[in-house]
């Protein structure tokens, strides 16, 4: 083949990209990734996912260091260093994005750092150099969604990219956005101490979520301050305008962080003048992750189908599988979101509101967390809850919340119970391990 000819090149380095760009090394195919950072990992390592982990988790630390008295743990005096955890949260991210450089050296991936253009369905140029393909996968991710409000433009207005790395902690900070990115930051800030309001347009805050759980979740934030059926209107140098029941208000913030959406990458690669099917919420791509045009494929945020890491990662290898002639496609059906807030939240499958709008007969049942051994061990004064969503003609499981405990590492397994249409019957013939939090999962279902 000749040196600048690919089975396949993909351009974006997140996590859609890099994943693809690994299953088709392992297949011995000639790839090529480009990313115009050189530090691969996309948003999700650089400016998402994991550096919000860590510093979510030394604001825990943080938190429990101050709250420990109910365990029979002293602390004098914790104190919390923003420029030590950014220098923790840099260095997860340095070992991390050079561990995806690894993998790709390993799977043999030629890597490239420039801006990619699509010339035609076979042909890219990258830095005026061209490039020919037989496939393409377009993995350009998302940025933080625009709020068209005065003031946005001012240097205390941040979006997540920025706020991953302030120097100074703000004493007043308003999150204009109630949905899982707001939610995340307001929970690490409130758990430093800084006075945190969420602004949040919809009557209630994370839309997608049913509403009692919702609910449960602000009650156990309960540092922060929501305002609901609040639409921003204007920022300053000091405050936030909010029109709330017909009547502006406001609130002061030294710090503004907008959360209000993300938007779909697809400017300036070349999909207009090649016909490539699209719109303001993402590149069309059907259940195989193909475009309109043969032999190009989109996954990840840029389809605007499901804005997770671990969705692109799969939709990466349906693309990949399907390019070099395997059956595979992408199903939706049972993909986990995680909430990390604290408590953390997650769900898989069907909501409540879900099951009843698509005319099913349902069951549901819920636990408060404090009836779990392992969850009261761990927490004095928190709670949380578990709420389980079952079809009762069929019995089969359609949705899992959990509030409250390390429900993250546990929700995967609900996902593979509703993955295999599992019934009640079979869920309560599974052994949960003995004290875990995960136990709460069978409890419900005894319940239903
Ligand atoms: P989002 O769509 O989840 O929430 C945005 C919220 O802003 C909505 O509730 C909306 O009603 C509200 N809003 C919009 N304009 C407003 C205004 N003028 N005033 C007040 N409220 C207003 O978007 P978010 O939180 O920015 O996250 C974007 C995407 O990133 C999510 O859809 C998610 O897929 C992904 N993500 C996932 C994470 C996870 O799984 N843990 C973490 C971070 C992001």
């Amino acid at each position: 083949m000749p040196e600048n000819k690919f089975d396949v090149v993909i351009i974006g380095g997140g996590p859609g990209g890099y994943v693809a760009a690994e299953r088709a090394g392992e297949k011995g195919k000639k790839t090529l990734l480009i990313d115009e950072d050189k530090n691969l990992g996309g948003v999700c390592l650089n400016r998402g996912c994991i550096p919000t982990k860590a510093l979510l988790h030394s604001a825990k630390i943080f938190h429990s260091s101050q709250n420990s008295q109910d365990f029979g743990v002293r602390v004098s005096k914790a104190e919390y260093d923003i420029k030590k955890a950014m220098d923790w949260k840099n260095k997860v991210v340095s070992i991390l994005t050079k561990g995806v450089a690894y993998q790709m050296k390993r799977h043999h991936v030629n890597v490239l750092t420039g801006h990619a253009h699509i010339i035609d369905k076979n042909t890219i140029s990258v830095n005026k150099e061209i490039y020919r393909t037989d496939n393409i996968i377009i993995a350009t991710g998302s940025s933080p969604s625009q709020l068209p409000i005065p003031g946005v433009d001012k240097p205390h207005v941040l979006t997540s990219n920025e706020m991953l790395m302030i120097e100074k902690l703000p004493k007043t900070l308003v999150i204009i956005g109630g949905g899982v990115i707001g939610l995340e930051f307001a929970s690490y800030f409130s758990l430093l101490g800084v006075s945190v309001t969420v602004l949040e347009m919809l009557p209630e805050i994370l839309p997608g979520f049913d509403q009692d759980i919702s609910l449960f979740l602000k009650k156990e934030i309960n540092t922060c301050n929501f305002k609901t059926e609040a639409m921003a209107t204007k920022i300053d140098d000091k405050n936030v305008y909010f029109v709330k029941d017909g009547s502006e208000e406001r609130i002061p913030a030294d710090m503004v962080l907008i959360a209000v959406g993300r938007t779909p990458n697809v400017s300036n690669i070349g999909l207009e003048k090649n016909n490539i099917d699209f719109d303001r919420n993402g590149i069309k791509v059907n259940e195989k992750m193909q475009t309109n045009l043969p032999g190009v494929y989109a996954v990840g945020d840029v389809t605007g189908k499901s804005l997770l890491a671990h969705s692109a990662y799969r939709m990466a290898e349906v693309a990949v599988n399907v390019m070099f002639g395997e059956e595979d496609h992408m199903r939706y059906q049972a993909i986990p979101w995680v909430v990390y807030t604290n408590p953390e939240l997650s769900r898989v499958g069907l909501t409540e509101n879900e099951a009843i709008k698509q005319g099913r007969k349902i069951k549901v049942k819920s636990l408060q967390m404090r009836v779990n051994g392992r969850f009261l061990s761990e927490h004095s004064k928190e709670n949380g809850i578990c709420k389980i969503i079952v079809d009762s003609e069929s019995d089969v499981l359609l949705g899992v919340n959990i509030l409250g405990g390390v429900n993250s590492e546990i929700i995967y397994g609900a996902a593979a119970m509703i993955e295999a249409e599992l019934r009640v019957k079979d869920i309560k013939e599974i052994m949960f391990p003995h004290p875990t939090v995960s136990e709460i999962i069978r409890d419900v279902i005894w319940e239903l």
